[in-house]
């Protein structure tokens, strides 16, 4: 009997921080086993003495390693969760910034849920989990226009792939989270004290283990329940709205 409809050989990545450590956490407690995946050698290995998962240090953008360890792996459930951004619009980034952002939010996660397939359709059991975001789904002030097309990316991605693999027992999650609290702001900003003061300081927002929290729920459904699409936000934060500059407060004046 297994803790998970899906099977209990669980793959995380992104694990070593935020999100993604706190879902390491929740489905080590239910007892699965938990392969969790991130460049930080250090973090996973203290995640690992904590929980007991098993660390694998790897960059998700570098193919070749990530297929050797699925294959070896297998996993019955797979956690797409590493993500990241950078600070600033899409006029202000380099070549190299755009690159790295659509091949670590999107193109990675391609690749890895191609590798992870096989043994899921070899057994006609498997579940797939994104972590996509609220910026995938709306446009926001403020967002970053990259960051915002990857993961409307992993959004179409999720709802396709929910038609190309019916007939196969293989459910689709996409969880589409809000501010949660992580460091992924200051990792983008580059000032991590403007960005704690900018996103995070006087608000309340989720914790990574909300969203972990709504992971785990859809990992527990029962085998014929697929939970495809979840928008989890702070009660204090909405989406909506509409921007009209005035003439005078357009930045070239005609
Ligand atoms: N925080 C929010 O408000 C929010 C909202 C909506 C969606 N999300 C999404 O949630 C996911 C997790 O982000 P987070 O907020 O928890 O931020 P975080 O704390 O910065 O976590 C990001 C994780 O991704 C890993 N990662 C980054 N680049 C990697 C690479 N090349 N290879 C392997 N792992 C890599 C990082 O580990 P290493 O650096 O050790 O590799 C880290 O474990 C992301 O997909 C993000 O877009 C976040």
């Amino acid at each position: 009997m297994t803790v998970l409809p899906c099977g209990d050989e669980v793959l995380v990545t992104g694990a070593s921080s935020g999100i993604g450590e706190a879902i390491v956490r929740q489905l080590r407690r239910l007892g699965t086993t938990v392969h969790a995946v991130a460049r930080s050698e250090a973090k996973l290995h203290t995640l690992a003495a904590e929980t007991g998962c098993i660390a694998h240090v790897a960059d998700v953008r570098d193919h070749s390693t990530m297929t050797a360890l699925l294959v070896a792996i297998d996993p019955d459930v797979l956690v797409c969760n590493a993500g990241s951004n950078f600070g600033g619009s899409i006029g202000a980034a380099s070549e190299e910034d755009v690159e790295n952002l659509v091949d670590l939010n999107l193109s990675s996660t391609m690749q890895i849920v191609r590798s992870a397939l096989q043994g899921m359709k070899r057994r006609d059991r498997g579940h797939l989990v994104f972590i996509g975001s609220i910026a995938g789904h709306h446009a926001l002030t403020g967002g970053n226009a990259v960051y915002h097309a990857t993961k409307a990316g992993i959004a179409a991605f999720a709802n396709q792939l929910r038609i190309d693999l019916c007939g196969h027992r293989i459910r689709v999650t996409e969880i589409a989270p809000g501010r949660t609290r992580t460091g992924i702001f200051a990792k983008s900003a580059g000032d991590p004290i403007l960005a704690q003061q900018q996103f995070l300081d006087g608000y309340e927002v989720l914790e990574p283990d909300d969203v972990a929290g709504i992971v785990c729920y859809a990992l527990m459904a029962p085998a014929h329940v697929n939970i495809g699409h979840v928008e989890i936000t702070p009660t204090l934060q909405v989406i909506g709205g509409l921007t009209t500059v005035r003439n005078d407060q357009t930045k070239f004046k005609r």
